[in-house]
């Protein structure tokens, strides 16, 4: 027996908003919602399954095929390359992907950038002419500039408060990002019939939605 349409989804953040666009795509979300430890849960009528994800590991667990679908920041896809079919932008989690620093701070050609995407940063300074030394740390990434780690940090910006907190400012933007929809590409040839007309659904929806 074929295993239900399986679709990662990330924890966190981006899950709240997700709820509206799979309702209206027609997969109940009330079990996805509920408040407890569980990593597999199941839409209302049992059709669908999810699995609760780490945001980064969305697309590992695609490009394997053990999830048919997921959903996954552009960020992690810009950092790491995956071989995943794209089919549509969801226009949820919008953030914005920037260099920031201290408001006077003065970037040399070789200065020192602190970031969780070491790829994104070297490819952005990189275009630019100038030779980052990029250093890569988990988090907290604002506090590598107040502390001498680094002059500047390449990191995700959404309200803006972390940095306004910790008197580091917007220097440049690199790049827009927002959740897409990613597909395994076998899976989805193979399972064409159940997966074309979800991901139909998720479209309209977003047009109704007004995304
Ligand atoms: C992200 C990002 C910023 C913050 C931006 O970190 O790395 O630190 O959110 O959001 P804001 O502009 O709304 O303040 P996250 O909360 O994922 O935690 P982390 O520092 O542990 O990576």
């Amino acid at each position: 027996m074929t295993r239900p349409l399986t679709i990662g989804i990330p924890k966190g953040r981006v899950a709240a908003q997700l709820s509206p666009l799979l309702e209206q795509a027609g997969i109940g979300t009330k079990n996805l919602l509920a408040d407890d430890r569980r990593l597999v849960r199941e839409s209302d009528d049992g059709k669908v399954r999810f699995l609760l994800l780490k945001p980064d590991d969305v697309p590992t667990y695609v490009e394997y095929g053990v999830a048919d679908l997921g959903i996954s920041g552009r960020d992690v896809l810009l950092e790491r390359r995956y071989d995943l079919y794209q089919p549509l932008d969801l226009g949820i989690g919008r953030c914005r992907m920037v260099v920031a620093g201290p408001k006077d701070v003065v970037v040399g050609q070789r200065p020192r950038v602190a970031t969780k995407f070491p790829r994104i940063a070297s490819e952005h300074f990189a275009r630019r002419g100038i030779q980052a030394e990029v250093i890569y740390v988990g988090g907290s990434v604002e506090l590598s500039p107040l502390v001498g780690l680094s002059d500047v940090i390449v990191d995700i910006v959404e309200s803006g408060s972390t940095l306004r907190e910790n008197n580091l400012e917007v220097l440049e933007h690199i790049c827009d990002i927002s959740s897409v929809l990613v597909a395994n590409r076998s899976l989805y040839k193979l399972r064409h019939a159940e997966i074309a007309p979800l991901v139909e659904r998720f479209a309209s929806g977003l047009g109704l939605l007004g995304k």
